[in-house]
C-alpha cells in the first residue's frame, strides 16, 4: 500500500526516507502494535463499523504475523514506521481489505499506544528486579546484625553501625526507587487509542472496549493531550535515573570499600577485572561503569525533557525521536540493576577489619558523654569538653579506647571540674566498645540487632505484597 499516492506527487529521497523512519527502534513496539490493531479491528466488528467477516481476516492475517513474527515484515525505510509495515503485511495476506483496520484510526493514537503497552511490561520487570535486589539484602542483612562497622559523615569515621544497618539503608533507597516506579506505572497505564489524530473520530467507536481488550487501567480524557503527551515517558526515565543514581552511590562505596586502604570489602572475581601490565591488579570494574551509567541516564532524561519542551499541541514528528531514548534508558538502567545487584550480592565483608576500623577513631565518644550525663547527672557541655580532652591526651599518648579506664577519666576530670567522675570500669568500656555502642541505639530506625530485625521483618512483609501485585 503506498500512503503517499493519494496527495504526494513524489517519493520521498532515500535520505529523507532513512532520516525520518523509526523502523530501526519500531521493533519494540511490534507486538504491542499487533496487539493494538487487533483491539481496534474487534471494536470496530463490534460497534457494527466494519463487516464481521472483514473483521475476521484481518484478525487471521495478524495472528500469522504474531506467529512469524517481525522478520515477516518489509523493513525498508521507505515504508516509513511499523505502523505502514504491519498494514502492508495484511494487505498481502488479504488484499484492499485491510484498509479498513485503520478506520478510525491514526499512527498518532496507535503509537502512544504501543509505547504505553511496551512500556507497562518493562516497568513491572524492571520493579521485579528491584524487589529480587532488595530481597537479596535483606538475607545478606540477615546475617550481620552484629557485623560492626564504622559509620562515616564527610568521608570521616563518625560514629560505629552495623553492616546490617548499612545494607537496609540502601533497601531502603531502592524501596523509594520501587515506588516511584509504581506510581509512575499509574499513568503510564491509560489509554490513548480512539484519539486517532487528535480529535477522535465520526464513528461511534466505543474506546471502553478497547481498553477493556488491552487491559488499560482507564481512558485518557482528552484526545489531544492522548496523541501529544510524553510526559510518562520522562518521568519513567526520571526514576530511572534516579535508580541508577542509587545504585552508582552503592557502588561508589563498593569500590572505596574494595580499597587496600578501607580493606573492607572483597569484591567477587566473577565482577572484576586485572590490569593488561600490572599482574597483580584486581580492579572494581562493574563498579565503575555502573556509576558511568548515570550519565546514561541523565542525557536521556535531558534529551527527553528538550525535545519535549517547545512542542505544540498536538502531534510532531519530533516525538518520535523520544522513543530511542526511552528504550535506550529503559535498558542501561535494567542491565546496571541487574549487574549491581549481582556483584553487591557477591562480596564478601572482612568482620575484623570493620571492628578494626569503628574501634579507631573514638568513634564511641558521644556515648560516653551520653553516659557521664545520664550517670553523672552532669551537664552534656561539660561532658563533652571531658571526653573531648579524653581523647586528645589519649591519641596523644597512643593509648586506645579499650584501655581508658576509670582512673585516666578522672585525672581529665579533676582538672576540668576539681572533682573525679567516679564512672566505673564496665560503664566506661560498654560505652566505648562498638557492638554495645550499636546495641544500645534502640530507636526506630536505628542499628541497634533488635531494630535491624524488626526493620527486616517489616521490609520482608513489604516485599511479599509487592511480589503479589507484580504478579496480580
Ligand atoms: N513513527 C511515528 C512515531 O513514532 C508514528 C506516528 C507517525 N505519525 C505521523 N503522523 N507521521 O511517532
Amino acid at each position: 500500500m503506498n500512503l503517499r499516492a493519494g496527495r504526494l506527487g513524489k517519493k520521498m529521497s532515500e535520505d529523507a526516507a532513512t532520516f525520518t523512519s523509526s523502523l530501526e527502534f519500531d521493533k519494540y513496539i511490534f507486538e504491542a502494535d499487533i496487539e493494538c490493531n487487533m483491539a481496534h479491528t474487534t471494536m470496530l466488528a463490534q460497534q457494527g463499523i466494519i463487516e464481521s467477516s472483514t473483521a475476521q481476516e484481518i484478525l487471521g492475517a495478524l495472528d500469522d504475523l504474531k506467529n512469524e513474527g517481525i522478520d515477516a515484515l518489509d523493513m525498508d525505510p521507505s515504508v516509513e514506521d511499523i505502523h505502514m509495515a504491519l498494514e502492508n503485511y495484511v494487505t498481502a495476506k488479504i488484499g484492499k481489505k485491510a484498509g479498513f483496520m485503520h478506520t478510525a484510526k491514526s499512527r498518532n493514537d496507535q503509537v502512544a499506544t504501543d509505547l504505553r503497552i511496551v512500556l507497562k511490561v518493562k516497568i513491572k520487570e524492571i520493579q521485579k528486579d528491584i524487589l529480587d535486589f532488595i530481597e537479596g539484602l535483606t538475607d545478606f542483612a540477615q546475617e550481620n546484625t552484629e557485623t560492626v562497622i564504622i559509620g562515616y559523615t564527610h568521608l570521616q569515621h563518625a560514629q560505629p553501625t552495623t553492616f546490617a544497618h548499612h545494607l537496609m539503608a540502601y533497601a531502603h533507597s531502592l524501596k523509594r526507587d520501587y515506588e516511584r516506579l509504581k506510581d509512575t506505572y499509574k499513568r503510564v497505564n491509560i489509554n490513548p487509542l480512539g484519539s486517532a489524530a487528535m480529535t477522535t473520530t465520526s464513528f461511534p467507536i466505543n474506546r471502553d472496549i478497547t481498553t477493556e481488550i488491552l487491559g488499560f487501567d482507564s481512558i485518557m480524557e482528552n484526545s489531544m493531550d492522548a496523541v501529544s503527551s510524553r510526559d510518562f515517558i520522562a518521568e519513567t526515565v526520571f526514576d530511572l535515573a534516579m535508580l541508577v543514581t542509587t545504585l552508582s552511590k552503592i557502588c561508589e562505596e563498593m569500590v572505596l570499600w574494595s580499597t587496600h586502604e578501607f580493606g573492607l570489602i572483597t569484591i567477587s572475581d566473577e565482577f572484576s577485572s586485572t590490569s593488561s601490565i600490572m599482574p597483580q591488579k584486581k580492579n572494581p570494574d562493574v563498579a565503575e561503569i555502573a556509576r558511568a551509567k548515570t550519565a546514561v541516564l541523565y542525557g536521556e532524561l535531558n534529551t527527553i525533557l528538550t525535545i519535549l519542551k517547545a512542542i505544540p499541541y498536538t502531534y510532531n514528528r519530533d516525538l518520535q525521536e523520544i522513543t530511542p531514548h526511552l528504550w535506550n534508558g529503559v535498558e542501561t538502567a535494567h542491565s546496571t540493576l541487574n549487574i549491581v545487584r549481582d556483584m553487591v550480592l557477591s562480596i564478601k565483608i572482612n568482620k575484623e577489619r570493620g571492628l578494626e576500623l569503628a574501634r579507631a577513631n573514638f568513634a564511641t565518644a558521644t556515648d560516653l558523654a551520653d553516659i557521664i550525663v545520664r550517670e553523672k547527672q552532669m551537664p552534656f557541655r561539660i561532658a563533652h569538653k571531658i571526653v573531648g580532652r579524653m581523647v586528645t591526651d589519649a591519641l596523644a599518648s597512643n593509648i586506645k579506647p579499650e584501655e581508658i579506664d576509670q582512673t585516666f577519666l578522672d585525672e581529665i576530670t579533676v582538672e576540668i571540674t576539681g572533682n573525679t567522675l567516679g564512672l566505673n570500669n564496665e560503664l566506661i568500656s560498654k560505652a566505648l566498645d562498638p557492638l554495645e555502642n550499636v546495641k544500645m541505639r534502640k530507636v526506630t530506625g536505628g542499628p541497634s540487632p533488635e531494630m535491624v530485625n524488626l526493620a527486616l521483618k517489616n521490609l520482608r512483609s513489604y516485599l511479599k505484597n509487592e511480589i503479589q501485585y507484580l504478579d496480580s
